[in-house]
């Protein structure tokens, strides 16, 4: 892209003083910000314009999960199903680390944080371990496909080759990376953070399908005979990963998509939860859950919004192409956005000063047709960590690790 190209560009949208320096940057630092100007989606932030507008909920009404019970009386029917599929190829896993876990206040990819308290456990190393449960179970190789961003991808490539890919076999590991989006000020004017470098975060975990369909990966997935794409998150290290019995019962219950849930710990419990919107399938994030929905109750008496996500998703991958053309909803999220001062000097803030924009996987589920939330125990499949200590932290985690005889 030209000066002149660029100049046009971020006058549109009010974006100019991204060029406030441009007469000081030697000419290799000229390109990098015209190449970067060139690739940023600048729309986007004309969106923070009408936030209170965006992401209007449909009707919402309950959607019944399938629960332990009946999971536990069709075990071995469902992991029959589930095996045969993972024995062919069938599926593969999507580890959704881009994110940037700022919570947990580590520079480093959340997956190189080491939970081990007499020994080395990586979060990478966890979920392979997980992973090569169900390996060695079905005596076959899973696909591995990894989501990194443009902030982490170097440090998580290289983590994975030094560590010998935790024993796993690394013809099926590809790494892949998400697109970026600009960080604002609270008038959507975009953040600095550099004089040649405007303020930038990973997109979501949204855009992971089309981000796999960039790299090319798809074709992969094709040419692998890849039908399902288990999608999961970094943060969860107990995270069950092509679990049998799961992808079993969302093949025989002839889902466009299962979702893992867990039963919430109490009706505020900051999770988002399976309901229907306008007769589809969908997510309330905890904080759209009025109190009238929280406390509502099923035919059985039973609070009717009671399985929460816990970002373990089955997709059959052949319906995802048609919904990654149509635009997800935008989340606009208050972020601490390290960024140039008006002296032009780098600074880390100690309080939120802006937004970041991102989809999110979760708004894929609306999309479908049909979703199987599908129950699991919760203290056996869920110790996010969030934090760095309290709620969903290293602390909780190492505690459920041991709970499930995990030494660490
Ligand atoms: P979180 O919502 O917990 O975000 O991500 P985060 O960036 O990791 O952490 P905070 O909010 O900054 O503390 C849930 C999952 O989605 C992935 C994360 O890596 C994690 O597995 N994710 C999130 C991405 O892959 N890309 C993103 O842009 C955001």
């Amino acid at each position: 892209m030209t000066y002149q190209e660029a100049y046009e560009k971020l006058e549109k949208y009010g974006q100019l003083h991204v060029l406030k320096y441009y007469e000081e940057l030697t000419a290799e630092e000229k390109d990098e910000l015209l190449a970067q100007i060139e690739d940023m989606d600048l729309a986007l932030v004309e969106a923070c314009k009408h936030k209170s507008e965006l992401n209007k909920k449909g009707k919402i009404t309950p959607l019944s999960a399938m629960q332990l019970k009946e999971i536990e009386a069709r075990k071995e029917e469902f992991t029959a199903v589930g095996m045969d599929a993972i024995k062919a190829g069938k599926v593969g896993a999507v580890l959704l680390a881009g994110g940037m876990g700022t919570r947990l206040g580590s520079d480093a990819p959340k997956g190189v944080y080491n939970i081990g308290l007499t020994k080395d456990v990586f979060i990478f190393q966890r979920l392979i371990e997980n992973l090569m449960d169900v390996v060695r179970a079905a005596d076959t190789w899973i696909h591995l496909f990894v989501m990194t961003s443009d902030k982490n991808h170097e440090a998580t490539t290289s983590f994975f080759k030094e560590k010998n890919y935790f024993g796993y076999n690394p013809e099926y590991v590809t790494f892949f990376m998400q697109d970026m989006a600009p960080a604002t000020d609270y008038d959507g004017k975009v953040y600095m953070e550099a004089k040649n470098k405007i303020s930038s975060s990973p997109n979501g975990n949204g855009g992971w399908f089309s981000s796999m369909m960039k790299w090319g990966i798809v074709d992969k997935i094709h040419e692998a005979g890849i039908e399902w794409l288990n999608v999961f998150a970094v943060d969860n290290v107990l995270q069950r990963i092509a679990d049998p019995c799961f992808v079993g019962a969302t093949i025989v219950t002839e889902s466009e998509v299962g979702a893992k849930v867990v039963r919430k710990n109490a009706p505020d419990e900051k999770v988002g939860v399976m309901c229907l919107e306008d007769g589809r399938p969908s997510i309330v994030e905890y904080y759209e859950l009025t109190e009238e929905l929280m406390n509502a109750k099923d035919e059985n008496g039973d609070p009717a919004y009671n399985f929460g996500v816990i970002l373990n998703y089955l997709f059959k991958e052949s319906v995802l192409e048609d919904i990654v053309a149509k635009k997800l909803p935008l989340h606009i999220v208050e972020k601490k956005i390290p960024c140039l001062n008006e002296a032009g000097e780098f600074i880390k803030p100690e309080e939120p000063n802006g937004y970041k924009y991102e989809q999110l996987v979760l708004d894929m589920i609306h999309e479908l047709n049909s979703c199987l939330p599908y129950e699991v125990v919760r203290n056996h499949e869920f110790a996010p960590i969030k934090n760095k200590t309290g709620v969903d932290s290293v602390e909780s985690a190492q505690a459920l690790c041991k709970e499930n005889g995990i030494v660490l």
